[in-house]
């Protein structure tokens, strides 16, 4: 279900009047930044977090906060709240603004700030936990700040795009060295013949991703063993077991890669534990 209302600049509006600029530089340069947390229950999971990420992606391409924290938590709950929103997500995007077109920065323009919110659907989600899903490998031809969350994700449609036609849930990038990087909008983690988790290191190479930080604390709390090393694409398909984390899927089972079986071709006994913990360990804020 799409947004019915979105937040635009400061108003509420029937998603169908909400306009920006077409000169606004997201639109024309990528020049944005966005979030997009989930709504669980009632509440918006981790927001503190996706809040932080927020403030690095805004200082690391010098846009200015449009407003407070606490401002801006209001419209996200608000957005979520006329949206009625129990089960889904919350998305909001900052782009540095609309002005005539130059690459250069504009000066004195206010960022332009939209937010908008939708439902999920919880039953294809359980039927992913209950089956896992395939995944495709393919090279990581991103750009080398996929660590600011830009709204530059044309490679990650692409890739999002040739994983579906090629019956698969998620493409997983591969960097020059043959080591996984990402996901197209999830982090990629094994689980090692030790029973360890493995992730890659969240340097520039990955977006640090916030189920991520989450997902260690929760192994923390579990005693499981977790490892930041880079892995390769052989390494993920003689894995134990394979998952995806994201604020979309939290933690979803991966089954197969491109095209061979991982384990026995079912979701492992590891991923499932971490996912039933993982909100019993993750930050809620009310709508
Ligand atoms: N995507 N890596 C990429 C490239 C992503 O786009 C995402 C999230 C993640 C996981 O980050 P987090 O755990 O903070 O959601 C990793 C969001 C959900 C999206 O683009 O919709």
């Amino acid at each position: 279900m799409t947004s019915r209302i979105t937040y635009v600049n400061g108003r509420y509006v029937p998603s169908r009047e909400a306009v920006v600029s077409v000169e606004d530089r997201g639109n024309q340069f990528a020049d944005a930044v966005y979030e997009a947390c989930q709504i669980k229950d009632g509440a918006i999971i981790d927001l503190r977090r996706h809040l932080d990420r927020l403030d690095r992606s805004l200082a690391e391409l010098r846009i200015a906060a449009p407003m407070s924290r606490a401002a801006m938590t209001h419209v996200l709950r608000e957005v979520a709240r006329r949206n009625r929103v129990e089960n889904g997500y919350v998305y909001w995007q900052i782009s540095r603004g609309a002005a005539p077109r130059d690459h250069a920065f504009p000066a004195g323009v206010d960022p332009t700030f939209t937010a908008t919110a939708k439902s999920q659907d919880i039953a294809a989600a359980a039927l992913r936990y209950e089956k896992g899903v395939p995944v495709i490998t393919l090279p990581d031809n991103r750009w080398e700040r996929v660590d600011i969350k830009t709204v530059g994700l044309l490679p990650n449609a692409l890739a999002k795009q040739a994983a579906r036609e090629a019956g698969a849930f998620e493409a997983v990038f591969v960097d020059a060295g043959g080591f996984v990087t990402e996901g197209s909008s999830a982090n990629v983690w094994l689980v090692d013949g030790e029973g360890r988790i493995v992730t890659r290191p969240a340097d520039r190479g990955i977006l640090r991703g916030i189920t991520r930080s989450v997902l260690m604390e929760v192994a923390a709390a579990e005693g499981v063993p977790v490892v930041e090393r880079r892995f390769t694409v052989a390494e993920m398909k003689a894995a134990r077991e394979v998952f995806l984390t994201s604020a979309g899927a939290t933690l979803c089972p991966v089954v197969s890669v491109d095209g061979e079986t991982v384990a026995n071709g079912a979701p492992g006994s590891v991923a499932a534990r971490l996912r039933r913990r993982f909100h019993d360990i993750a930050e809620r804020t009310p709508i």
